[in-house]
């Protein structure tokens, strides 16, 4: 196979270059050629999705046991240049402490899951905002159309600090805010934390959403199928197809939901996707009127779309990850096949 034996090349010229390098700073800078965000063996990581299914398991095996052996030449590689280099000095201090054995750190599956999500909204020119995980009923319920005895509230029940302060359950609380103290033209996305009362394989009490929002005065439902479809095609490739349906939220009107064909299956269904071919990714809609007229924002002359994407799912479809709580146990086994 074509990327094992690139794979067995890269290995081979990294343990050489290694072995043959006696300066730290140029180490490191090997270190990152091979094993940095943009390294050609981690972008083999990155990209094992594209391969066919049948290869993806044993060359990321492969890949993540080369990137061991490399990371560890390394740090062996630190040692031995470091205690060459006290020799070299010729005096010895014996209170020195024994060399450092470094071990490296890697973006968490969720980081590099939201740096690229922030990467191709930033290039559709949205700015990214922040809202406070601490909200007030009104801006996390009331503002958005969410009167309290609305049924929607079951399904968001959230973590209360007293009767009108919650953990927010959505990123959508942060809607209102912005559009309160800011005038149109409004392009944001606002990623963060968000908490629900709920927890099971695919439900965790605490989870990330990235909210988006864009106000203008000539924005219709195309402005918000294209962005949606150029940022799937850009996050899963261009092979993955898309599908909307109608769909209820009380703080857009109309309201649709949007699914992915499973990349397990392409489309033929199989387990994963419940044998339907499609998995549920995100809500969005046009923001109501109510909401515009909560924020202050005159509905006459001005409308827009919104969406919310859940970004511990995107996550799980991308590197084909079966247990959200995975992502928040912290267990190294895990953490460094990334
Ligand atoms: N806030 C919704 C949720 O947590 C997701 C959502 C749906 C956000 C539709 C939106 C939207 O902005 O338009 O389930």
């Amino acid at each position: 196979m074509e990327i094992q034996k690139k794979l067995e090349e890269i290995k081979k010229e990294a343990l050489e270059i290694i072995k043959n390098t006696s300066d730290l700073s140029k180490l490191e800078k090997v270190r990152i050629s091979y094993l940095g965000r943009k390294g050609e063996l981690i972008l083999i990581i990155h990209n094992l999705k594209d391969l066919p299914s049948s290869e993806r398991p044993m060359v990321g095996k492969l890949s993540n046991e080369i990137k061991k052996k490399v990371e560890n030449a390394i740090t062996q590689r630190i040692q031995e240049i470091k205690i060459s280099e006290t020799d070299k000095e010729e005096s010895i201090d014996i209170t020195a402490s024994p060399p450092s054995v470094y071990s490296y750190g890697y973006f968490h599956p969720l980081t590099l899951t939201l740096n690229e999500m922030i990467d191709i909204f930033k290039n559709l020119g949205f700015q990214i905002i922040e809202g406070p995980e601490i909200e007030s009923d009104w801006y996390n319920f009331e503002a958005l159309n969410i009167p309290s005895e609305h049924p929607a509230r079951d399904l968001q029940d959230s973590f209360y600090l007293d009767k009108d302060t919650l953990l927010r359950a959505h990123t959508s609380a942060a809607q209102v805010r912005y559009m309160e103290r800011h005038k149109p033209p409004i392009r944001i996305i606002v990623p963060g934390r968000v908490y629900r009362r709920e927890s099971d394989v695919t439900h965790s009490a605490m989870f990330y959403q990235l909210e988006g929002l864009l106000i203008d005065n000539q924005v219709t439902m195309a402005d918000l199928k294209g962005v949606l479809v150029t940022f799937i095609k850009a996050f899963f490739g261009p092979k993955r197809n898309v599908r909307f349906r109608p769909g209820y939220f009380p703080f857009t009107e109309p309201s649709m939901e949007m699914d992915i064909s499973c990349g397990i299956c392409q489309g033929t269904g199989c387990r994963s996707c419940k044998f339907s071919g499609w998995l549920e990714l995100l809500g969005s809609g046009m923001v109501h009127p109510k909401v515009l007229k909560n924020s202050g924002i005159d509905p006459q002359k001005y409308q827009g779309f919104a969406f919310g994407i859940g970004i511990d799912r995107q996550a799980m479809l991308k590197y084909d990850i079966d247990d959200i709580r995975l992502l928040y146990e912290n267990d190294l086994r895990f953490l460094e096949q990334f």
